[in-house]
């Protein structure tokens, strides 16, 4: 275990990616956490990562000088190395020179951290302050225009670190920067494979549920099914699967869940229509955080009575859920972090769960658990279907969820889903949401008339594992196509746009 001390900013989630990449198993821990907290996880090594604070601000946070004496291997990149250059008597100053982006360095020694690196010409930074003076023992390595130190290392207290961001795709060479430290320094061993994932898994599942039953709520996109599969190959026939349709889902969703999964997996399916219990309860609702939870109680309700159905009073124990670790970490559930939005799963669970959950995917990432699917043997048709998210279309509608809407939103979401499956562009988009902005009106001509109807948005987005995005570049004839479809098909949208955000700032979905 290779534990990620988070500073703030995006880069503590990179870095424990590519730590991961490196077959290294990661998590990311919250900076106020303490050195006896962060030793009891008996951590291989740390990585203290990148901030936008700058270390002279009073209440810029810190580290804890004792954990350079627990004798754990650290790494401090960008801020962490700052941190670490201070803590121990070396020099951090605001020079006045400050380095954005791509910048040349020159390697002086490679010492253990940079060897076999001494091309190493252009790094990605993002640093006001910088190390003037290196802490008694250590080599400096390596200085750039704006950072007289910029990178250091004491090999025999396995302590290194860079001002640069080896995270990041634009700096050279940057993995390596990092496996050197994990392997060379820290003496990890690159054991986290799916395999292991899937081996590891099966026995903690087995450990847990015994001779229990377990039911698994299965939504009909990759991570439920992935979860579901991995259940499955731990406790067989002690699980059963269940399908709740929201009347929110896509076209052809349910019936495809049906279709597609039983055939494959050979799973008990039990299908329960529960669209009037959520839409009732979800009636004149339209404040996104309200409709999450809304969502996310009514979905534990359902499956409460399912499991009522199929094992009567005695219930059953236990609940799969296909979370995944960008899930923990929005909804707030990452040690420390902010809430950005509380997925279904998580943060829109009710208080009086009756079920003990059971979430094999918890620590994965998105790419992740597609590896691991693939690894169970499931097709390329579910390991590779676009993530859709559990409260559906409820919040794709900017507004109020009334039936009319839904029917009119589900029209649209099919026609640019099967425009953009025509144009071979599944795999290279992401996901492509389709928003109704039911709350807004724009007036229109259409016929000899004036219409005053509601745009739609399309989001079409790329990403590596929904934590970052960018906006995907479709071709405008595709654009086109979709626009004119929609208008043409779905009465009262006179007006299709297209999402042109990132994320951040925006986030994939509108709610
Ligand atoms: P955002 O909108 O936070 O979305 O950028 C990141 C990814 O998560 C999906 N998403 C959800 N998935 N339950 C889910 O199962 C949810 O409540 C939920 N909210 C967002 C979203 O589609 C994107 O892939």
């Amino acid at each position: 275990l290779v534990l990620v001390v988070d500073y703030g900013a995006q880069y503590a989630q990179l870095i424990a990616r590519r730590v991961r990449e490196a077959h290294v198993y990661s998590e990311i821990v919250p900076h106020a956490m303490s050195v006896d907290e962060m030793v009891a996880k008996k951590p291989t090594a740390i990585i203290l990562s990148g901030g936008p604070a700058s270390v002279y601000v009073p209440d810029a946070p810190k580290v804890d000088p004792a954990l350079f004496s627990t004798g754990i291997p650290v790494f401090g990149i960008c801020y962490g190395f700052q941190l670490m250059a201070g803590a121990l008597g070396g020099t951090v100053e605001h020079t006045g020179t400050s380095e954005y982006g791509r910048t040349s360095v020159a390697i002086d020694d490679t010492g253990v951290l940079l060897h076999d690196l001494d091309d190493i010409s252009s790094v990605w930074m993002s640093h006001g302050d910088s190390v003037t003076a290196a802490p008694a023992g250590f080599a400096s390595l390596a200085r750039t225009a704006g950072a007289p130190i910029a990178a250091f290392e004491a090999p025999e207290r396995k302590l290194a670190g860079v001002q640069w961001h080896p995270e990041v795709a634009h700096t050279e060479r940057g993995q390596e920067v990092i496996e050197h430290f994990l392997f060379d320094f820290a003496g990890c061993k690159p054991t986290w494979t799916s395999s292991s994932i899937v081996d590891d898994q099966v026995s903690r599942i087995r450990a847990q549920v015994g001779d229990k039953r377990v039911l698994c709520a299965l939504s009909g996109g990759v991570d439920s099914a992935v979860a579901a599969a991995l259940v499955q190959r731990a406790i067989g026939d002690q699980l059963t699967c269940c399908f709740i349709d929201h009347g929110l889902l896509r076209k052809g969703e349910a019936e495809q869940v049906k279709h597609d999964f039983v055939q494959i997996t050979g799973v008990d399916l039990v299908v329960a229509d529960e669209s009037e219990r959520f839409l009732s309860a979800l009636a004149g609702v339209s404040e996104p955080e309200a409709k999450r939870k809304i969502i996310g109680r009514e979905f534990i309700r359902s499956f409460e009575d399912v499991a009522r159905q199929i094992a009567g009073d005695k219930g059953i124990d236990f609940l799969v859920q296909g979370t995944l670790y960008p899930d923990v970490v929005e909804s707030g559930g990452g040690d420390g972090a902010a809430n950005i939005k509380s997925h279904h799963n998580v943060g829109g669970l009710p208080d009086d769960l009756q079920f003990t959950l059971i979430e094999p995917l918890r620590a994965l990432f998105k790419d992740e658990v597609r590896a691991v699917g693939a690894e169970l043997g499931l097709p390329d048709s579910m390991v590779w279907r676009q993530p859709f998210p559990g409260p559906g279309l409820g919040i794709r509608i900017v507004g109020e969820i009334t039936q009319d809407r839904l029917d009119l939103l589900r029209e649209a979401d099919a026609i640019a889903r099967e425009e953009l499956t025509a144009a071979g562009l599944d795999r290279e988009v992401w996901q492509m949401p389709v928003v109704l902005l039911a709350d807004v009106h724009s007036v229109g001509v259409q016929g000899d008339g004036r219409t005053y109807g509601h745009p739609i948005v399309l989001r079409p987005v790329s990403s590596e594992d929904a934590m970052t995005a960018d906006w995907s570049r479709l071709p405008y004839d595709l654009l086109e196509k979709i626009s004119t479809r929609i208008t043409n098909q779905c009465p009262e949208v006179n007006r299709v746009v297209l999402d042109v955000t990132s994320k951040p700032p925006a986030t994939i979905e509108w709610e």
